[in-house]
């Protein structure tokens, strides 16, 4: 058996499903847990279809068969083959079950664009695919096929759910169709926007009028995420700070403008944890299981990963954990510029991760540096991401923006108070160890304000005098293991928006969809 399969049951039926009909739903996403990751989009399509499942709805999930993916999907039948522009080969439909789980998964296997070594986005090197457009282009044509019931599946979703810009093209290849089922467009992170030349659009062989600022185009670049902003029924994004701030232009990455125009539908619900995963009291990935009444075994953890760093085994010395894409995004360079500050402190710090490579050498100079203090692994490593969230005393999560971020939720379970900064879901979900917080037993971390290095050493330096206060810390600690992420609730968000799109849908199909895109000049800086 796998161990997955011996942990919790199923969430317990949520408080809605009796009260709102089933839908029929496609949830269409480039990575999922676990099939294939590179980040939180994957534990989000990974857990977030069981959940919604376990609401009473029917939900399918449809990914492009990967190499990796295939190799992990366990049994898979071809259900049925498409003829689709830009391949050389009919496209063949594979389905199976997402692993431990009821959710049926369709692979889009296009051979030539899917069956390679590396991620699904870079190859081995972690270059990008110089053919990127095209493989999601595919990807989303073979879901709009599927969501229209062309794919001999005999199944039409009422609404499909699509995530990232991967997922883009779907929404206006659906505004093509007589009767569309509604979409769903969810913003997982902004930054990541799809972004080609207009060889690539004209190679796509999509309508000549997309090229426009009112649809794809984007600064002389077509854009895969315009395609979902504008031609969805709905937006959505994974925290409600983050739906707030990406309507301003520091955030916006120049789609402010349009996000502002689309307010009224777009709604930020905050990602949960899949705790049949990422719970420490029933973790087969770090060496030691533990509860909050058990917290001598999480020490044991701690001296499982200073030996796993090879650094000196000292339960009271506060060790410090990171774990994450090492991306400008994360904040690491905050941490980099204390490290001359941080060395002169008594504590240790862990990185785990893989990225841009002046970040990667900075965090191996900085380990040689100092062996004893500071330990990095430039690698993806699932377990040693456990063991870091079980084995470290507090995490450190620095990000300058964060739709949502996992990890943080992830340490409050682990009782590993997270270090963020006040934005997105990191706003969202960590309560900052003030005084009246502490004295209420409402803190789980610490928060700052502002991306600079000195608003950081303060936080960093707020938890190790709170460390210092074994009772009070301890406190902290049992707090944040008590928290609750858990998707029930988001899953009966997404379940409640769905009924929503659907009567939007069904009453402004025509000046949603059938409509010109409206005019947007003016608002695209
Ligand atoms: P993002 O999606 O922006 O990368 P999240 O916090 O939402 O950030 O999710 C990151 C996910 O990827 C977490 O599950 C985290 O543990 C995992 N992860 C990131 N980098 C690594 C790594 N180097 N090794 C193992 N897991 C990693
Ligand atoms: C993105 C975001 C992260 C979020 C994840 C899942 O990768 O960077 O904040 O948690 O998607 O929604």
């Amino acid at each position: 058996m796998h161990w997955l399969d011996a942990c919790l049951p199923l969430p317990q039926p949520n408080r809605i499903q009796h009260l709102v009909p089933a839908v029929d739903i496609l949830f269409a996403s480039s990575e999922a847990h676990p099939l294939v990751k590179t980040g939180g989009l994957a534990d989000v399509s990974g857990s977030l279809p069981r959940a919604i499942k376990n609401a009473k709805q029917e939900i399918r999930l449809v990914l492009p068969a990967y190499r990796a993916a295939v190799a992990s999907a366990g049994s898979l039948n071809k259900v049925t083959e498409l003829d689709l522009p830009g391949t050389s080969a009919p496209v063949r439909i594979l389905q199976g079950r997402l692993p431990h789980t009821r959710v049926r998964l369709y692979l889009v296997d296009a051979p030539e664009y899917f069956d390679r070594p590396g991620g699904p986005y870079s190859n081995p090197e972690g270059n990008d695919w110089p053919d990127n457009a095209a493989r999601f282009a595919l990807f989303g044509r073979s879901v709009c096929e599927i969501a229209m019931n062309r794919a001999g599946l005999d199944w039409k979703p009422e609404l499909v759910h699509c995530n990232d810009w991967q997922t883009g093209l779907v929404p206006p290849l659906l505004s093509l169709e007589s009767e569309p089922p509604a979409s769903v467009f969810t913003i997982h992170n902004l930054a990541y926007q799809g972004l080609f030349g207009r060889a690539h659009f004209q190679a796509l062989d999509l309508p000549p009028q997309w090229w426009s600022m009112n649809a794809l185009e984007f600064h002389d670049q077509m854009s895969f995420i315009k395609g979902g902003l504008i031609f969805s029924d709905w937006i959505t994004t994974v925290s409600p700070t983050y739906a707030r701030e990406i309507q301003t232009a520091e955030f916006g990455c120049g789609l402010e403008g349009l996000l502002k125009q689309r307010s009224a539908r777009l709604t930020g619900i905050l990602n949960g944890v899949d705790y049949q995963v990422w719970n420490p009291g029933r973790d087969r990935l770090i060496p030691h299981a533990y509860t909050a009444r058990t917290l001598r075994l999480k020490l044991e953890n701690k001296t499982a990963l200073q030996e796993a760093f090879g650094l000196p085994v000292k339960t009271d010395v506060p060790l410090f954990g990171h774990v994450g894409r090492l991306v400008e995004q994360k904040g690491l360079d905050l941490i980099m510029e204390l490290i001359p500050e941080l060395v002169q402190r008594r504590l240790q710090l862990v990185f785990l991760g893989t990225g841009q490579p002046q970040l990667e050498q900075a965090l191996r100079q900085a380990h040689q540096r100092h062996p004893t203090k500071i330990g990095v692994r430039i690698a993806y490593d699932e377990q040693l991401a456990h063991l870091i969230e079980a084995g470290s005393d507090a995490f450190l999560m620095p990000s300058r923006f964060e739709p949502c971020g996992l990890n943080q939720l992830y340490s409050l379970r682990y009782g590993t108070p997270p270090i963020v900064r006040r934005t997105g879901g990191l706003a969202d979900s960590v309560v900052d160890a003030d005084g009246p917080s502490l004295y209420a037993h409402k803190a789980t971390g610490f928060v700052f304000d502002n991306a600079e290095p000195a608003e950081l050493l303060r936080a960093i330096d707020r938890a190790l005098n709170l460390y210092a206060q074994q009772r009070v810390w301890k406190d902290l600690i049992e707090t944040a293991m008590h928290e609750d992420f858990s998707w029930t609730r988001s899953a009966n968000d997404y379940v409640e928006l769905y009924q929503r799109v659907l009567e939007a849908h069904r009453k402004n199909r025509e000046s949603v969809h059938q409509a010109p895109p409206q005019d947007i000049s003016g608002v695209l800086i």
